[in-house]
């Protein structure tokens, strides 16, 4: 039986109805019940969940936590409705299973969704489940982690499913910043019931099996005639990829609880507590990968190059666990560990999009900041980009509004702040990148770099105009007095040494010292405090 560890010795042994006037009796009841309890809805019903693909919701939980460490709470909560003739199917632990264990040797809380009892909705007595063990998942100070599985507000309960779904989020909002919260989506999470992972720090969805919308395509087709299928609607390619609403999308559902483990040894448990520190004895010599960082950024201007090499160049043992991979990749975001410790690594990617800011990479980036911040994770921050994405598009939906996240969140984060710009830093892209004026404390630029108000052709079309226009009247190859001003406006006007000489950046080191100049800086701020003024809150620009 996959329940608590250590509520009963052994499994019970077919007795006769036991004397619950002995001891014995009681205690072989214990047995009974216990075993009734743990052993959930029957054969058929898992065999039901496991022809599409799914585990149970004790598999997920077996799986999740390190062997042996479940405590299970409320095993014997038993709905208490009438209506629709419920009353003649009260299972014990209703809709979810809910406890505590351990991840890597670490506490966490969890619950997870039982779709084979009664779909997995939510009623009173599944929403007091979660609540209670979010409650001491706050309490306790550990991280949370859903596991969602569910047709949402339990139809035959009412209002009372819907005030629990609203208890709910407000416990999400209180936890926020408080613990992590992980919300693993697998199987549907349909109606409001989106919003409490919404609410969640992480969502990671697995391919195929899970779906997450606000109205279903047989709403969506009475309303606005649109046919559209459950996947394409809110499945996880979709969640990942376009909306954003995911951070990992998970080949199965293993690959799904790998990404929660290996993503909790990046976190601490709560936010008065550092993240794990691992042994680690980086090389400080440079090394060959190192050397290669020297020849990574081409010398035409506009080729583009992987900043997952610089990534993967400072981080011990190139390992990097990104999020978000597939939405708005223009942005890399994503941990990873220097001399053992946790940082949020973001940076942009010349590969994609010539690594321009748009509103999804804004956003995207924002809220890693905030959880970085929130969770005493420090920010490396990788710049190579020509600025924000111009056009019509992006200024009507809000590029002002919602850039501006960007902004906010570095300017109020006061974890330490280290940034290397290896190429492009232009305009306002260049302050919103962990400029030193928002607040960054070790800025860094490799001599490759371009640091100015814009690139050298959009410089020389407003400076240089009636030198132009001289060149054009006189008959003079203009593409080529264009191409020198512009090659002299980025030598000398956006060259690094002149961002130096002004102490925007603190120093110019050649790409191979990267690594060990990283390392060394993170050493310096490790004692860093900071504080923002008291206030309620911010009004963060929404
Ligand atoms: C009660 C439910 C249920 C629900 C499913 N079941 N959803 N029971 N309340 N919300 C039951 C079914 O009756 C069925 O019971 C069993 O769960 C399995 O469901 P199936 O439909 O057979 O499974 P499947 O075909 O896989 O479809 C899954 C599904 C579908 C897509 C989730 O069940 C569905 O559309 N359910 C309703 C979804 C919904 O609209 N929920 C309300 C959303 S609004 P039996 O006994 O036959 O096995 C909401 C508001 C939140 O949640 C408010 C927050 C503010």
């Amino acid at each position: 039986a996959l329940g608590s560890v250590g509520a009963v010795t052994s499994d019970p042994t077919p007795t006769d109805a036991p004397d619950l006037s002995t001891t014995a009796g009681k205690i072989a009841d214990l047995k009974v019940r216990y075993h009734e309890a743990v052993t959930g809805p029957g054969e058929q019903a898992i065999a039901k969940q496991h022809a599409k693909g799914k585990k149970t919701a004790r598999e997920r939980i077996d799986q999740l936590l390190d062997p042996g460490s479940f405590v299970e709470l409320d095993e014997y909560v038993r709905h208490r409705t009438t209506a629709f003739g419920m009353d003649a199917k009260r299972p014990y632990g209703d809709s979810v299973v809910s406890g505590t264990g351990t991840i890597g040797g670490r506490n966490v809380a969890v619950y997870s969704q039982d779709f084979t009892t009664f779909g997995g909705s939510l009623g009173e007595v599944a929403g007091e489940k979660i609540i209670k063990v979010m409650e001491l998942a706050l309490r306790t100070g550990v991280p949370i982690i859903g596991i969602l599985d569910s047709g949402g507000a339990r139809i035959q309960e009412g209002v009372v499913a819907l005030g629990k779904y609203g208890e709910i989020f407000r416990l999400n909002t209180k936890s926020s910043g408080v613990i992590p919260q992980i919300s693993i989506i697998m199987g549907p999470a349909a109606g409001g019931a989106v919003y409490s992972p919404a609410l969640t720090d992480f969502v990671i969805m697995v391919d195929k099996t899970s779906q997450m919308f606000v109205t279903g395509p047989d709403v969506i087709k009475t309303v606005t005639g649109e046919d559209v299928g459950f996947e394409e609607l809110g499945g996880a390619l979709t969640h990942n990829k376009i909306s954003g609403v995911s951070h990992y999308l998970a080949a199965d559902e293993d690959d799904a609880l790998d990404y929660v483990a290996t993503l909790l040894s990046y976190l601490p448990e709560n936010n008065l507590t550092d993240p794990p520190v691992f042994e680690a004895y980086p090389e400080m010599e440079v090394t060959d990968a190192d050397r290669a960082l020297n020849t990574l950024i081409p010398d035409s201007p506009n080729q583009p190059y992987d900043m997952q090499a610089v990534i993967e160049g400072v981080l011990d043992d190139g390992e990097f666990l990104e999020v978000q991979p597939l939405f708005s990749p223009n942005i890399v975001i994503g941990f990873g560990r220097i001399e053992g410790r946790s940082v949020g690594i973001i940076a942009n990617q010349p590969n994609v999009m010539a690594g321009t800011l748009n509103i999804d990479a804004g956003e995207k980036a924002a809220r890693f900041v905030r959880l970085c911040d929130a969770f005493s994770i420090p920010i490396l921050t990788l710049v190579d980009t020509p600025g924000f994405l111009p056009g019509t598009d992006q200024e009507w939906t809000g590029i002002i509004r919602r850039g501006a996240k960007l902004l906010y969140a570095y300017a109020e984060a006061t974890v330490p702040l280290v940034t290397v710009i290896t190429r492009k830093a232009y305009g306002g892209a260049y302050i919103v990148m962990g400029s030193k004026q928002l607040g960054a404390d070790i800025n860094l630029a490799w001599p490759t770099s371009e640091i100015a108000v814009m690139g050298g052709q959009g410089a020389v079309n407003i400076l240089y105009r009636s030198e132009i226009k001289r060149a054009t009247d006189e008959g003079e190859d203009v593409t080529a007095v264009r191409t020198k001003l512009a090659n002299d406006y980025t030598y000398n006007v956006a060259s690094p040494f002149l961002a130096a000489e002004r102490g925007e950046i603190d120093g110019i080191i050649e790409p191979a010292a990267t690594r060990s100049a990283v390392i060394k800086a993170f050493r310096a701020l490790r004692t860093k405090r900071a504080s923002m003024p008291s206030k309620k809150h911010g009004n963060i620009p929404l």
